[in-house]
This record gives C-alpha cells, structure tokens and sequence, in this order.
C-alpha cells in the first residue's frame, strides 16, 4: 500500500472525488479505519472530551496528545495521520507552533499538523510550512475558541461569510495544503471549496466541500446523548459493548464462564 501524501489529495480534488477523514486515538480504530479505506486519521484534540474524560477540547496538553498520535502512527499504513495542536500549544507565536509541531512529528510520528484559526494564524501555518512541515487549517466554529465564539454556533452566516471567505483564502496563501471548515452553511462552503485550490474538508459544512470529517464516537455511537445536527449515527458501538459486558457479568455472576473449554 503507499501512503496518502499531500500531492494524492490535491490529484484528488482536480479529479473530483472526495476526500474521507476520521478521527482516531488508538491502535484498533487506527487500523480499523485505514482497512476501510479512510485517508486521512486525525488525532484530534477531542480526544480531551472523548478519550481522557474532559468537558471540552481545552485542557488536553502535548505531553497527553503525543502518545495517542504514536499509537495511530504506528498503526495506519495507508492513511495520512494528522495530528491536533492543542489548545494554548501554538497561538502565542511562530516558534511556539514550531517547536510543537516538530514534537508530534518527530515524537509521534505524525505525518502533518492541524491548527484552528484563520488569517490572523497565518504567520503560523507559514513558519511550520517553511519548516517542512505540512498544515491542515481549521476555520469556522474553532472549538478551542469556543468561550470567545460564544458557544457552538454556525459561522458565516449572512455578513459573516465574507470572514469565512478572507479566513479560507489567508490560510490558503499561507501555504496550509487542506482547510477543516466547520459548522458553515453549505452554499458558503460550497463556494469557498469551489474557489480554493486546497483541498477543503467539511464537518457541519454541507456536501459541496472536497472531503468530509467527523469524530467516530460521534458517527458509530460509541458516545450517546445528544448529538449535533450534521452526524450521522453509522452504529451503536456503545450498545454492542453494553451487551457484551452485561452478558459477562451475567456470566460470571452466573458461574457459566468460565466454562470446561476455557479451562486448563
Ligand atoms: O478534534 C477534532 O476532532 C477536530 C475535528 C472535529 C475536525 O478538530
Ligand atoms: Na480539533
């Protein structure tokens, strides 16, 4: 198998097919995924709030972020693995993105960073970009932005397109080789998808973008409750694993595991 490189995604979007990522935290899904076909693994920082425990993407940290980006590195051998720069990690300055990104690169084994934030991240994703560092852009509601935002909104309605617009073409210039935009009307980032030369990846942006991105224990129901309007429910993960471990500890309590074929 050869890996997913930056230049297959832009031959991707000249050819018009569609580019798929999903997030991944862990050795199973790692593989599970790139045996499916999935391009691109991200690391994302929602491992904070769907792996260690967390209420939001803020608290996770590098140190936290590196191993599970190893562990997916080490697992994919197909997809490209992106790896989340955390919250706090890179928005100080230049070199501060820098020397984080060359951590997950050179630590774990990441093949491409990504950061949140538009034009005003430019003289960011053009430092890691000089530095041989490949950069996924993330514009439109940027979760680790989330008490400045306001609250999980939509981005770009009305007026507020322009801002998307200027945003997706600095990152762009910048020289990001992908744009994440998420929570953006659809004929917005249909437009903007349409304009770039980069390949542009949607979550909450309608089917007009190049590619599509959602969290997996969101689209394969490992997490329940409420869910947001553009998942999709793919399976009920988290009631394939209740099923199994009550009938485990029926089995035990039980005394019929383990069983005469289980024993030494
Ligand atoms: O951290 C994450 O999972 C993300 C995706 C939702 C794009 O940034
Ligand atoms: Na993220």
């Amino acid at each position: 198998v050869k890996r997913v490189r930056t230049h297959h995604l832009r031959e991707m979007k000249q050819r018009g097919e569609k580019v798929t990522m999903l997030t991944a935290y862990d050795m199973y899904t790692a593989q599970t995924f790139d045996e499916a076909g999935v391009d691109m693994l991200l690391v994302g920082d929602s491992a904070s709030n769907n792996v260690l425990g967390n209420e939001t993407s803020l608290p996770i940290t590098v140190d936290e972020l590196i191993p599970l980006t190893r562990a997916v590195a080490n697992s994919a051998r197909r997809a490209m693995v992106v790896a989340d720069l955390p919250f706090g990690s890179y928005q100080a300055s230049p070199e501060q993105g820098y020397l984080t990104a060359v951590r997950f690169m050179k630590e774990a084994g990441a093949h491409c960073v990504k950061l949140e934030g538009g034009a005003e991240m430019a003289p960011v994703i053009t430092k890691l970009v000089q530095g041989g560092i490949p950069v996924v852009a993330h514009i439109g509601f940027t979760p680790q932005s989330e008490h400045t935002l306001g609250g999980y909104r939509v981005q770009g309605r009305g007026e507020a397109a322009d801002r998307v617009k200027a945003d997706a073409r600095a990152v762009q210039e910048a020289g990001a080789f992908a744009v994440v935009m998420e929570m953006v009307p659809g004929d917005v980032a249909g437009e903007i998808s349409r304009e770039l030369d980069i390949v542009t990846i949607g979550i909450g942006a309608g089917n007009q973008t190049d590619g599509q991105v959602l969290v997996w224990q969101d689209a394969f129901g490992l997490r329940t409750g409420r869910m947001a309007k553009f998942v999709k429910q793919y399976a009920d993960v988290h009631g394939v694993l209740l099923s199994a471990a009550k009938d485990y500890v029926a089995d035990v309590q039980g005394s019929t595991f383990p069983g005469p074929e289980h024993t030494f």
